[in-house]
């Protein structure tokens, strides 16, 4: 096995995203656009990955030193290439932090999509020569305009690269371009590289004049075509991320309802990874999984078989069990700690539930009702209007419409139990931390700062007042 080091140029300025951002760091899906990449290098199990940086370098090395974990396999290298004088030029920069030894394959931090099976055919497509063959990742557009041409002599093998700006009205008529995507021995690179001249339209030094040194020198050179001309799209404006980002949730969409997931369109889902902790989303889904439209998820997702999830649901790092159904509108986040929701429950429309937040079975979790870092347990509801902070609910228990627990002293966090088969009334504060025993009532409109004995009723409030023939004001005759 030859090892493979990945080479990612990520020194250009992205001008046209008219950011503070640098462009590597845009957001697709919820990570840069650089961590994007780096899951290739992890994918095809590189020795190492050097970062050629210029533009917002410190924030762009930061960015990736948070993106490449502990646990990743590859080395991490950066360069930086000050001024940035072309591609050639970044690459010639990169030169020595690369050992000799490898196979090189150039990618650029601004392109996302690009599949790890192709980026192994190309890899392969150099070793497979004795001494290593010059592997272009070429595509063919339909528009090629801005990309360089993939020049070819009579009986089809490539000849050179020419770039859009230098191009004769014959080259640009050439549909195959170059993805800006290479594989290469690295003891073939430096020699080349020394040799580049900026003697052209836009006085760079082109990466790709190698090609036609390759050729000179017997190298051979391979263009691997594809067709998906998704997988070397890069991001120039805010127009091409939004497009790069609606390409990536369709193939997302479309790998879920292969599985048989059911969306209602899958045009309007989205699955983002959690740009908190910068891990990967994950929506695993069990058999006849139903989701409405616009619904998204975030991180960490499980859904049961039979999970209905309404339209216009946000849905973060939670497990909902099988038969469970998400009206409209629910915002759920389980954020670090997660959240779980219990077979055949019900939740929402207009639900919030929080981190911690613990449903058992056939739960009921009403409109505008929020619920964090708290245990229901099977059969308790609450419906309406609520809040539910720091409390461990047993079995059955209703919780009345606008009631809460006031889990807070303005210092410190308090727990309420609240046993199985309690009645809580409507409108009443719970002032933690207190117990309701099992089977106790809350008389509606109470305010309860002491615990309550099992099958007691508790009743805090001021005493009815009742004034017979009351008169109410009247309006004043006008003068
Ligand atoms: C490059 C290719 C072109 C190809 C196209 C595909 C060259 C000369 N041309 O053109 O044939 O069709 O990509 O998208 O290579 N960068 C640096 N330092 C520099 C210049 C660029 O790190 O000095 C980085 C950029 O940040 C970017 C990548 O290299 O990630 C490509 O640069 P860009 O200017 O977009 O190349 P193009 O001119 O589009
Ligand atoms: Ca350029």
């Amino acid at each position: 096995m030859i090892p493979l080091d990945i080479l990612i140029m990520a020194a250009g300025k992205g001008t046209r995203m008219k950011s503070r951002i640098p462009k590597v760091l845009q957001r697709l899906a919820g990570r840069p656009l650089l961590a994007h990449v780096l899951d290739q290098a992890r994918a095809l199990q590189a020795r190492r990955a050097v970062v050629i940086t210029g533009h917002g370098a410190i924030e762009v090395e930061a960015a990736v030193d948070r993106l490449a974990g502990a646990e990743d396999a590859f080395d991490l290298k950066f360069v930086r290439q000050e001024p940035q004088l072309g591609t050639g030029h970044a690459v010639q920069q990169a030169v020595p932090a690369l050992a000799g030894d490898g196979t090189v394959l150039v990618l650029s931090g601004d392109v996302p999509l690009t599949r790890a099976d192709t980026l192994r055919a190309l890899v392969a497509a150099s070793e497979a020569e004795p001494g290593g063959a010059l592997a272009l990742l070429t595509v063919v557009l339909p528009d090629p305009t801005g990309y360089g041409r993939i020049l070819r002599n009579g009986a089809g093998a490539v000849q050179g690269i020419v770039e859009h700006k230098d191009a004769s009205e014959a080259q640009r008529a050439i549909p195959e371009v170059y993805s800006g995507i290479l594989a290469v021995p690295a003891a073939r690179l430096a020699p080349w590289l020394a040799a580049l001249r900026n003697d052209n339209a836009q006085g760079e030094y082109y990466l790709t004049d190698i090609v036609a040194m390759a050729v000179q020198d017997g190298v051979p050179v391979r263009a691997h075509r594809i067709t998906e001309a998704l997988q070397v799209e890069g991001v120039n404006s805010p127009l091409q991320l939004a497009q790069l980002e609606r390409a990536h949730q369709r193939r997302q969409a479309e790998a879920l309802m292969e599985q048989g997931v059911r969306l209602a369109d899958p045009a309007r889902f989205d699955l983002r990874d959690d740009p908190r902790s910068g891990q990967r989303a994950a929506l695993l889904c069990g058999q006849d999984v139903e989701i409405d439209i616009n619904g998204v998820f975030t991180g960490q997702v499980e859904l049961g078989d039979g999970v209905q999830v309404g339209a216009n649901c946000c849905i973060a790092n939670v497990r909902i069990a099988a038969g469970a159904v998400i009206h409209p509108y629910t915002h759920i986040d389980g954020e670090q700690l997660g959240a779980t929701v219990g077979e055949g429950a019900l939740v929402g429309p207009f639900a919030r539930l929080r981190p911690g937040a613990q449903l058992g079975r056939a739960v009921h979790i009403g409109n505008f009702v929020e619920v964090k870092n708290s245990t229901l347990a099977d059969g308790a509801k609450a419906n309406h209007l609520a809040y539910l902070g720091d409390a461990t609910v047993g079995e059955r228990v209703n919780y009345g419409a606008g009631s809460i627990t006031a889990n807070y002293d303005g210092a410190n966090k308090h727990r309420t139990v609240i046993e199985a088969d309690v009645h809580v009334g409507s409108n009443c504060v719970l002032v933690a931390p207190v117990t309701l025993g099992a089977g106790a009532t809350v008389g509606g409109g109470s305010t309860i700062t002491k615990d309550l004995a099992p099958g007691s009723l508790g009743v805090a409030r001021g005493k009815q007042l009742t004034i017979a023939h009351w008169q109410r004001p009247a309006k004043q005759p006008k003068a």
